[in-house]
């Protein structure tokens, strides 16, 4: 089966240039112009932008955490990735009870049936031993090459320095990049129980017990680390300025270290936290201030931060309350929990449709970055940093044909609906977006159609990731 997408402005992470893409058997099979015009269907892509299918390494789904669980499953979020332009998704495997293969295993009788673009897993290490060091030796064999670790959520997910310290040296020895969540768990917790004690319970309170030097501490910590160890690591959700100015020392001073934000760091600040509704915008770490914006925005147009992901991890605002998902009702407990305790708030925003669009329009058509940029960072840069580039990330031929023809002309009224993400609430309800994905291809296969649904569940496929790059 061949497919001719004809005549369309080719955005790689390096050119933008019009020309013509033949898919066969589900890669990209040439790219140039004036192809012959004898596959089996042509698209007329005049006019249009044609893409990498974006990859977001940064979503929790089906997550249980916070007494509920993320509303979007492998399937829901999935379908919302693939409506976004998004082909490819890594989440994080708990670790739950249990051995890291038995957490892996669970999670791919999570994923496996429901997986709607292709997929890969991160493994979350909050317990260490010999034993668990040992586990993480063999991760690679599993196809998985990155972990995270915590340096908040004390009791919970936090490690210790020196275990993160072994758990780094090991996963340095077998090729995986240990991604580290950056606060300060021993302040953050005798904040959040002072102003417990002091009787706060607003939304707001989130932010004042997190405050921005208790990441930008830890965040140097994590490069202090990775220079200790010798390890590649990767800086998940970097949301202040000042995280952004070390990283850029630290990789002036040659460490092997990258970083991520996410869009609701580019866009809200921590006032929208004290709206009546502020419990929607409650994430770690929390939303900071416009110069913390500012920042990140310098930082991913200098190329110091590498990579834009969602941290997607969905919760209701009122769970109590069914929305209507593919014609059936569906709740599930959210943010309604921490009504009257801040603490009780489900930590977490979604974000995986919203990432392409969203930004599109902000980051383009504001000027931070530009079409080539855009591509490095949604597309390229996360799939070369985690093991899966030139297979996805680019259009270079021999890669999955995950393509998304991107129309800059349509204009859309942003929100929940376009979305397509199962929740109750869009933190991007009413925003003007003018550029949106048009047709979407996983591995050749036309899985989005404008507003058709071609795709299925359980027709993502697993990716068996090899080492990543320092880049
Ligand atoms: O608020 C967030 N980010 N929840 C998800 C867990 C995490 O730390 O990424
Ligand atoms: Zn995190
Ligand atoms: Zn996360």
């Amino acid at each position: 089966m061949e497919t001719l997408i004809r005549n369309g402005m080719l955005v790689t992470e390096s050119s933008v240039s019009q020309a013509d893409l033949l898919i066969r058997d589900g890669k990209v099979a040439e790219v140039g112009s004036g192809l012959p015009l004898i596959a089996d269907q042509v698209i007329d892509a005049t006019g249009k932008y044609v893409l990498p299918g974006g990859v977001d390494v940064h979503a929790h789904l089906g997550l249980e955490m916070f007494n509920t669980v993320t509303s979007d499953d492998h399937y829901s979020g999935h379908k919302a990735a693939a409506f976004g332009g998004t082909t490819t998704v890594i989440d994080f495997v708990s670790h739950d009870a249990g051995s890291l293969q038995e957490n892996i295993a669970r999670w791919h009788e999570k994923a496996g049936d429901k997986a709607a673009v292709d997929y890969g897993f991160h493994m979350n290490i909050t317990r260490f031993d010999e034993q668990i060091g040992r586990e993480l030796a063999r991760l690679t064999e599993q196809g998985i090459t990155s972990i995270k670790v915590f340096t908040a959520y004390n009791d919970r997910f936090r490690l210790a320095d020196q275990n993160i310290l072994k758990a780094m040296r090991i996963a340095k020895d077998v090729g995986i990049l240990t991604m580290i969540h950056a606060e300060n768990g021993d302040i953050i917790d005798l904040l959040i129980s002072e102003a417990v004690l002091q009787g706060h319970t607003e939304p707001i309170w989130h932010a004042l017990t997190r405050p921005a030097w208790t990441a930008i501490d830890a965040a140097v910590r994590s490069f202090t680390l990775s220079a200790v160890s010798g390890a590649p690591m990767y800086l998940v959700h970097m949301n202040t300025a000042a995280e952004a100015m070390q990283l850029a020392y630290a990789r002036s001073q040659g460490l092997p270290v990258m970083g991520e934000t996410c869009p609701h760091y580019l866009f809200f600040t921590e006032d929208n936290l004290r709206q009546p509704d502020g419990a929607k915008f409650v994430c770690s770490p929390p939303l900071r201030q416009v110069k913390d914006q500012r920042g990140l925005w310098q930082g991913l147009s200098d190329g110091v931060i590498q990579v834009v992901s969602t941290d997607h991890c969905p919760f209701f605002y009122h769970g109590d309350i069914a929305i209507e998902y593919e014609g059936k009702p569906f709740a599930v407990p959210g943010k309604e929990l921490g009504k009257n305790d801040f603490t009780k708030i489900p930590n977490g925003i979604p974000g995986l449709g919203d990432r392409m669009p969203v930004m599109w329009t902000k980051a383009i058509g504001g000027q931070h970055l530009s079409l080539t940029q855009f591509v490095r960072t949604h597309c390229a840069n996360p799939a070369r940093i985690f093991g899966l580039y030139p297979r996805k990330g680019c259009l270079i031929p021999g890669a999955d044909a995950d393509i998304v023809i991107w129309n800059p002309e349509k204009e859309v009224e942003y929100g929940r609906q376009v979305s397509r993400q199962r929740t109750d609430y869009n933190l991007y309800e009413h925003w003007q977006l003018k550029g949106m994905p048009e047709k979407v291809f996983l591995r050749g296969k036309l899985i989005v159609d404008g507003e058709i649904w071609h795709g299925g569940r359980g027709e993502g496929m697993y990716l068996h990731r090899t080492a990543g790059q320092v880049i």
